[in-house]
């Protein structure tokens, strides 16, 4: 039972719990990246909330629909404390929390409410490039918001946030329209009817949505599956003049807008509040876990939530691990930039005290600082190289006298006596 962890000589090694990651070496980059979508979504006027992590288990069988794989197969449960308590779960996914969030406090909203929030979710996969069971998301929201043109302007923001802000290449943007859930049932009688009489060629996990979620057939990758859906109608025969309306005006509004993008068929995406428009952002890089931000229209969540009046939204999440991995050869130019270090070199003991000091007193005035107290005289220099210090202030009995601090500049090797007094200034310079 302790398979996840290693012995090492009778003792054990602790390990991080599967499908999780530590992120030790990477935080630069992390952070760069998310300070650029940041900057580029408050343009939008989108405004930063926080939701938890954990909520009741039902907001999701609500929200998401039980059939889905999310609620069937990859809810983390916490135990129940109490035995009348609600079941409660950490969260698969931000949309409902959100739209939850939202719907308690919308006396002092004004809409459209556009929102954005940035964390972990969590779901039960078998893990592998790109699928984890902690992964981190920027789940983006417009609450109240109707018209087709918020989908087309909120796809254009998107696109020109991985274009121009991110300088992302190689993606392609697919699109899809679910209509309304009448285009849909109908639509979903004839799917049934023409994949029943070939029930026994669907994979088995497709046998089972035949009866409880046709829908999710198209998006099945099994290739019999995938062929038998290509026989069949296509969901748009069944739009209603309405909805064939509205796809076309989202098409049109999209190219008004230079937005490039195909129409996929198939694309149906993994949850079930969706109506209306869907689409993914897919990388041509990333092998079998392609889609890097996926989302679409929910106008019938709000409802499914408890609220009395329909509220039109739609959103998007982008999956952070992801975008990172095909953002990988730009790192450099998205990293956030790191501070030069001055590292500060007491040479014996009498100096630690001064150097105490002067690292304190650097730092107080906000420059980057780290001490070498504990390593040997002769090994100082070497570590702060191995630290990539950009200065090292040595001190030593001399320095000490004349209240001064040897600067050598690590980059050129070049060295200079500066008094005590006038270092931050130097540094600064
Ligand atoms: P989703 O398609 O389930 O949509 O997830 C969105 C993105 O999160 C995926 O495209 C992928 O990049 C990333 N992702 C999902 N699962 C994993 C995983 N196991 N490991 C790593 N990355 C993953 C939603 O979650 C919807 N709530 C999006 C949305 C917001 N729709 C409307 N508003």
């Amino acid at each position: 039972t302790y398979s996840d962890f290693v012995f090492i000589k009778g003792k054990i090694m602790f390990q991080r719990v599967k499908g999780t990651s530590d992120n030790f070496f990477e935080m630069a980059y992390w952070n760069g990246v998310i300070k650029k979508i940041e900057a580029h979504l408050k343009r939008y006027n989108f405004n930063q909330i926080d939701i938890p992590l954990i909520e009741h288990t039902s907001l999701f069988e609500r929200g998401l629909g039980v059939e889905t794989d999310v609620i069937s197969k990859q809810m983390f449960l916490l135990e129940n404390k109490s035995s009348n308590s609600d079941s409660m779960c950490l969260r698969p996914e931000g949309t409902a929390g959100t739209m939850r969030a939202f719907l308690e406090n919308q006396n002092q909203v004004t809409l459209p409410a556009r929102l954005f929030c940035y964390g972990s979710m969590f779901r039960y996969e078998r893990p592998q490039k790109g699928r984890l069971r902690e992964f981190h998301q920027v789940n983006l929201e417009i609450i109240g918001a109707k018209s087709i043109l918020q989908d087309a302007y909120f796809i254009k923001m998107l696109q020109v946030l991985f274009i121009e802000t991110l300088s992302l290449e190689d993606f392609v943007l697919k699109i899809n329209f679910l209509g309304q859930p009448e285009d849909r049932a109908k639509y979903c009688q004839s799917l049934v009817a023409t994949l029943t009489p070939h029930k026994e060629q669907l994979c088995d996990v497709c046998k089972t949505r035949l009866d409880k979620n046709p829908l999710r057939i198209l998006d099945c990758k099994s290739q019999t599956c995938q062929e038998l859906t290509k026989q069949a109608p296509k969901l748009k025969e069944f739009f209603s003049n309405e909805t064939q309306a509205e796809f076309q005006l989202l098409q049109e509004t999209l190219q008004e807008l230079a937005v490039t993008f195909i129409i996929d068929d198939q694309l149906v995406r993994g949850l079930d509040y969706y109506n209306k428009t869907v689409f993914e952002f897919v990388s041509v890089n990333l092998g079998a876990q392609s889609t890097f931000c996926g989302g679409g229209r929910y106008d019938g969540l709000a409802q499914q939530l408890g609220s009395k009046t329909e509220i039109p939204a739609l959103g998007c999440a982008i999956g952070m691990e992801r975008l990172l991995m095909i953002l990988e050869n730009k790192k450099d130019f998205l990293s956030e930039k790191q501070a030069p270090l001055s590292c500060v070199i007491p040479m014996e003991t009498a100096q630690n005290k001064v150097a105490l000091h002067i690292a304190d007193h650097l730092a107080s005035q906000g420059l980057t600082v780290e001490i070498l107290i504990d390593e040997q005289k002769i090994k100082k220099m070497k570590k702060a190289g191995d630290l990539k210090a950009t200065y090292a202030l040595i001190i030593g009995e001399d320095e000490q006298k004349a209240n001064s601090v040897m600067v050598k500049n690590m980059l050129n090797g070049t060295q200079e006596l500066i008094k005590q007094n006038n270092l931050v200034d130097y540094l600064k310079k």
